[in-house]
């Protein structure tokens, strides 16, 4: 049977991790837990980008072996997604004998179809992004004289090389087909009018091998030539499903904006060139500045994505990341944001109606709890679970943001119902009424803790062991707890504080 197969970028195995690649991996995870908490079986494939000249000169500014150095890299982007509890089903390294092969296999094919050329290549060469630079796009810098690039702002160098191209001006008519006929293959719409613009101005052949990059997969037949690393880097998605027929093709490629031409313009072509399906969507995600300011080497202010679990906690870091702004648009990271939203939203509205709802049940209740919800009647839990499938519809749309508005609105409307229920009032008149007001309540953060699961795994598990719901660290999903799985029904009690206040 065919999984739900969902990509990250693979990263530049050159520097640590910082937030901005955090952010792709977790937003993909979360998709990734959502779809496996609806039954669906889903493949989330990460991993990291290991060739070039880039990553040749990072090893050696290192005083390092490129592998030995890749190594090294790739193993902590490997324990972040761990640490940040990110549920990838596989890792891929370009420096893979399984992907140095498919990344052959594709190229040979295209050769092959005469999709690929060799020809030579005179022009300006940006070393930074390893791309070539038409004149026309160079900046000339203050001296009046030296070229830069337009994306890295270094100097440009001047390169003549033969080079292997591949035929992208040949597959405009078709791509452009291919979104009209697709509406949902680009996404957000916003960003997918930019690419329709890029294609209708007409594609030109790109190179797609380097003479003088040796740290690279050899061009088939032709040992003087590394494939482009970028042309590499594309196939790991097609890599990875290698030997397996549950997989391609993949269901949605997450990409920040910057490498969203590549993935809608580049891969679909190669992969039509090849004959092979193509991916059914490409999400393109906004960038984070950071305290307002662009994350770069000069400034120093990459945010380490460490510093901030060890000061808020893995699952408060991840809910800020995708509740902070609409995935697909751009936004501003800062401690003084989070610290706000982390008081108000985490540690106020959802931590604070937890403790208070589990001690007055502490306190309250001598009954048990029912096995299962009422879903009819005055009780509140039902309206509750009709926001599933609103909340649900969102995800699938990858609109986490819209999601996590849907489920503050029923947290805020919980806090309102304990506040208007008062049943510490109704324990002293009414000890019925005052059973009935926390077992709806119960039963509403139940389904709550089913919704934030994607989003926060261990505080959700939490929740749920503080509601009696489960024991064990992986949270059940909304529709788990409707259906009335529990582990330990009716044991409930105020446990530890879910989101300690923090002082801002
Ligand atoms: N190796 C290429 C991708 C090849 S995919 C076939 C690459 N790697 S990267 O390490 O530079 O970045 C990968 C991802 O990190 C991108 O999705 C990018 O958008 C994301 N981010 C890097 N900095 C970011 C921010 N400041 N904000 C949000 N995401 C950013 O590109």
């Amino acid at each position: 049977m065919k999984k739900y197969y969902i990509t990250t970028p693979i990263y530049y195995a050159n520097a640590a991790p910082h937030i901005g690649h955090a952010y792709t991996t977790v937003a993909a995870d979360v998709l990734a837990r959502f779809k496996r908490g609806r039954g669906v079986p889903t493949f989330l494939l990460t991993g990291t980008d290991e060739h070039g000249q880039k990553i040749e000169e990072a090893a050696k500014a290192a005083g390092k072996h490129a592998i030995d150095f890749c190594d090294l890299t790739s193993g902590k982007f490997r324990e972040l997604f761990k640490h940040l509890d990110v549920t990838n089903d596989d890792f891929i390294r370009t420096t893979e004998k399984r992907h140095e092969d498919r990344a052959q296999e594709l190229f040979a094919r295209l050769l092959k179809s005469g999709d690929i050329y060799k020809g030579r290549y005179e022009g300006l060469y940006d070393v930074v992004n390893e791309a070539y630079v038409k004149a026309s796009d160079a900046v000339v810098a203050k001296d009046g004289k030296t070229l830069l690039s337009p994306d890295s702002g270094k100097p440009l160098q001047t390169l003549a090389e033969d080079t292997y191209f591949f035929k992208l001006s040949a597959y405009g008519p078709r791509l452009l087909k291919h979104y009209q006929d697709n509406p949902g293959f680009l996404a957000p719409p916003h960003r997918a009018q930019e690419i329709l613009r890029f294609v209708e101005g007409g594609l030109e052949d790109i190179s797609v091998s380097r003479a003088k990059v040796k740290w690279g997969v050899p061009v088939p037949g032709d040992a003087d030539h590394t494939i482009y690393v970028w042309f590499d880097a594309l196939i790991n998605y097609w890599s990875a499903a290698a030997g397996r027929d549950d997989l391609w093709p993949a269901d949605v490629h997450i990409v920040g904006k910057e490498i969203f031409r590549f993935h809608s313009v580049i891969w679909p072509a190669m992969l039509m060139a090849a004959g092979l399906p193509l991916p059914k969507k490409v999400f393109a995600h906004g960038w984070w500045t950071v305290d307002g300011r662009k994350m770069s080497k000069s400034l120093g202010n990459f945010v380490d994505p460490y510093e901030i679990t060890h000061e808020f906690g893995v699952d408060a870091f991840r809910y800020f990341l995708l509740r902070e702004m609409p995935f697909g648009n751009d936004g501003d990271f800062s401690k003084a944001s989070l610290t706000k939203r982390y008081n108000a939203e985490l540690a106020n509205d959802l931590g604070n109606l937890v403790s208070r709802v589990t001690e007055m049940v502490d306190k309250f209740i001598v009954g048990k709890l029912p096995a299962k919800p009422a879903l009819e009647g005055d009780f509140h839990t039902a309206v509750v679970a009709k926001r599933s499938a609103e909340i649900a519809e969102k995800m699938e749309a990858l609109d986490f943001h819209g999601a996590l508005d849907v489920i503050w609105e029923v947290i805020r409307g919980l806090n309102s119902r304990v506040n208007e229920k008062a049943p510490w009032k109704l324990a002293k008149t009414d000890m019925k009424a005052c059973e009935l007001v926390l077992f709806d309540l119960v039963w509403s953060l139940r389904i709550v803790s089913g919704w934030l699961e994607p989003f926060m795994p261990r505080k959700s598990a939490e929740m749920q062991m503080q509601l009696g719901v489960r024991r064990v660290p992986d949270a059940l999903t909304a529709e788990d707890v409707l259906s009335g799985v529990s582990e330990h029904p009716g044991e409930i009690h105020k446990g530890p504080i879910l989101f300690p206040r923090k002082i801002g």
